[in-house]
C-alpha cells in the first residue's frame, strides 16, 4: 500500500491533470506514480539488462532510493501518448504546460536538464515530485530549481 503521505500528492496530481484539461481542452495522464520496492527492483533490473549498471544509475534509482517508493513522485505523459518517458516530452504541449504550471499544485520538476550534476539523474521532463505549494512557491520566489540547492544539500553522490 502507498504511504499515507501519498494521499496529498494523489489529490494534487488529480487536480493538476483535471485543471490542465479544463484550461486547455487537452489531456495528460499518470504513467507511473507509487511503486513498491519490488516494482522498483523490476524496473531497475530490466534497465540493467538492457544498458548496464552505469547507464541505468543515471536514469533509474536503485531500489530503496526512488522517490516513486515514497508515493510523492509521478511520471506524467500526454494523452494520447506522445514522447512518453522521453526527453522530447519537454517539447510537447503537456510538457511545456507542466514546466510552467506544476508549481501551482505543489509539484516540482525534479530532474532539470541543467542540474544533472546536482541531482545525479539525467533530464526527466516527465518526473514531478510533490513537495507542496508552499515550497514550490518559495522556490519559485527565490529562484532555486532543485531541492539539493534550496536545502544546501551536497550534490548527489555517485554510486
Ligand atoms: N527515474 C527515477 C530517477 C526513479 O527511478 O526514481
Ligand atoms: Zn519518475
Amino acid at each position: 500500500m502507498a504511504p499515507v503521505a501519498a494521499v496529498g500528492a494523489s489529490k494534487a496530481a488529480t487536480k493538476m491533470l483535471a485543471t490542465y484539461q479544463a484550461e486547455t481542452g487537452r489531456r495528460m495522464q499518470s504513467q507511473s506514480a507509487y511503486r513498491s520496492y519490488a516494482t522498483q527492483v523490476s524496473v531497475y533490473n530490466a534497465s540493467v539488462r538492457i544498458r548496464g549498471v552505469a547507464a541505468t544509475d543515471k536514469i533509474i534509482a536503485r531500489p530503496g532510493t526512488s522517490e516513486h517508493q515514497t508515493g510523492w513522485a509521478i511520471d506524467v505523459s500526454a494523452l494520447p501518448s506522445n514522447c512518453s518517458l522521453s526527453t522530447c516530452f519537454a517539447n510537447t504541449h503537456q510538457g511545456k504546460w507542466l514546466s510552467a504550471n506544476a508549481w501551482r499544485f505543489g509539484f516540482l520538476l525534479r530532474y532539470p536538464a541543467n542540474k544533472v550534476a546536482v541531482t545525479g539523474y539525467s533530464f526527466e521532463p516527465w518526473h514531478y515530485r510533490f513537495v507542496g505549494p508552499y515550497l514550490t512557491t518559495e522556490m519559485r520566489r527565490t529562484g532555486f530549481t532543485t531541492l539539493e540547492e534550496f536545502f544546501r544539500l551536497p550534490a548527489a553522490p555517485s554510486y
